[in-house]
């Protein structure tokens, strides 16, 4: 009989390979699985939407067991297994026909994907459920997402010591170094849409698009959303496929709103010093990716202005995304800092509702 505090120990394990997928449209999410004795025997993780979950990644690292070995086993998870059918298939489902015994898990799942314990229980299998603060915590963030019923928001910010996002005549190309990038280009590559505002569009004319190291084309273009009400001029680079739209507000619910009903789960707001700070001044900034390098300007737009803080006392506080070990990176000349908002505390430590 496998303890609490063996529970609690494999969950810790999952925590950690939960911290090696990727934030976006889907929560991060690690499970193990242990034999009879508690010891540890397969680790998986999700790395991101359209890659398998972490309970099916754990699964195949396990291999092909019998029925009858699997009965023995315990599967430690830090969310509900999953019970609808999305990209891939209802983890529960695929845990009950491998035949594992026991389920273990620590945040029950609130979303549309809920009722996978219920349905692991009517196929026989031993569910039990610890809340457990850290896991809640892991994505805290994803959680206020979906109860917003809106997609998972990145802000992207690149800029100099001084945060300055431009030099007082306007030039700001390039601040950061070619490694800071092409990192950028490849978070574009992860997201459903990138969205800028008019501003941005009209100084730089960007295309947008996410390229590789070598300068090639990932296989996956964002399509792009300008928000703003000045008129754009009828050659646009960022209009290159047609995929894109001009969204004439500055209510950055409605462009969340727009965003969702065209079916995205992940944003990526790529800036300028306006649009950030309205995403971040409405909290719908749900991590942050800042591209700090080694120059100090000494003028120009400062990368964020939040009207609302006039005291210290109402600054926004962020911390380094605390499941991801490369928080703080090198990139070249320049360091990337991950982050997120700090979580707002709840009760009992574990997810708001239970
Ligand atoms: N270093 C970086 O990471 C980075 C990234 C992007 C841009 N930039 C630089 O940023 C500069 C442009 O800055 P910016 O602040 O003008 O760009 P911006 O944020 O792209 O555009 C601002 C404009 O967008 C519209 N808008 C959309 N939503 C709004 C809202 N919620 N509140 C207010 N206005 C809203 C307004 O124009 P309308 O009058 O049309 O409504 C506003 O003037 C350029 O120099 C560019 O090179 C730097």
């Amino acid at each position: 009989m496998i303890t609490a505090e063996q529970l609690k120990g494999a969950l810790r394990t999952a925590l950690e390979a939960a911290g090696r997928g990727r934030r976006g449209a889907n929560p991060l999410v690690g499970a193990c699985i242990l034999d009879a004795e508690a010891r540890v025997i397969a680790t998986g993780f999700h790395l991101g939407a359209g890659h398998p979950h972490a309970e099916i990644d754990a699964l195949r690292r396990l291999g092909l067991l019998s029925r009858q070995a699997a009965a023995g086993l315990t599967m430690v998870v830090t969310l509900e297994p999953c019970n609808h059918q999305g990209r891939t298939g209802p983890c529960s489902q695929a845990i009950a026909e491998a035949g594992i015994g026991h389920v273990h898990y620590a945040v029950r799942d609130e979303t549309a994907a809920s009722g996978g314990a219920d349905y692991l229980r009517s196929a026989g299998v031993t569910v039990s459920h610890a809340a457990d603060a850290a896991s809640w915590e892991l994505n805290h963030r994803w959680f206020k997402a979906q109860a917003e019923n809106r997609p998972f928001i990145t802000v992207k910010t690149a800029q100099s010591l001084d945060g300055r996002i431009n030099a007082p005549d306007g030039t700001s190309q390039w601040i950061t170094c070619d490694a800071s990038r092409i990192h950028a280009h490849s978070l574009r590559a992860q997201v459903d849409a990138i969205v800028v505002g008019t501003g941005t569009v009209l100084a730089d004319d960007p295309r947008l698009t996410a390229r590789t190291a070598a300068g090639g084309l990932h296989e996956h273009q964002p399509y792009r959303i300008v928000a703003g009400h000045r008129q754009l001029p009828e050659q646009l680079a960022l209009a290159y496929d047609g995929n894109w739209e001009q969204l004439r507000t500055h209510d950055v619910f409605e462009v969340v709103a727009r965003a969702r009903d065209l079916g995205f789960g992940h944003l990526l707001i790529e800036g300028g010093a306006t649009l950030a700070s309205a995403f971040i001044e409405a909290d719908l900034a749900d991590e942050l990716y800042c591209y700090q390098a080694p120059v100090i300007i000494g003028g120009g737009t400062a990368s964020v202005n939040l009207p609302s803080v006039t005291t210290l006392s109402q600054a926004r506080n962020f911390r380094l995304d605390a499941a991801q070990n490369d928080a703080v990176k090198r990139l070249g000349v320049d360091v990337l800092l991950h982050l997120e908002p700090l979580p707002v505390p709840v009760a009992n430590g574990s997810h708001p509702k239970e």
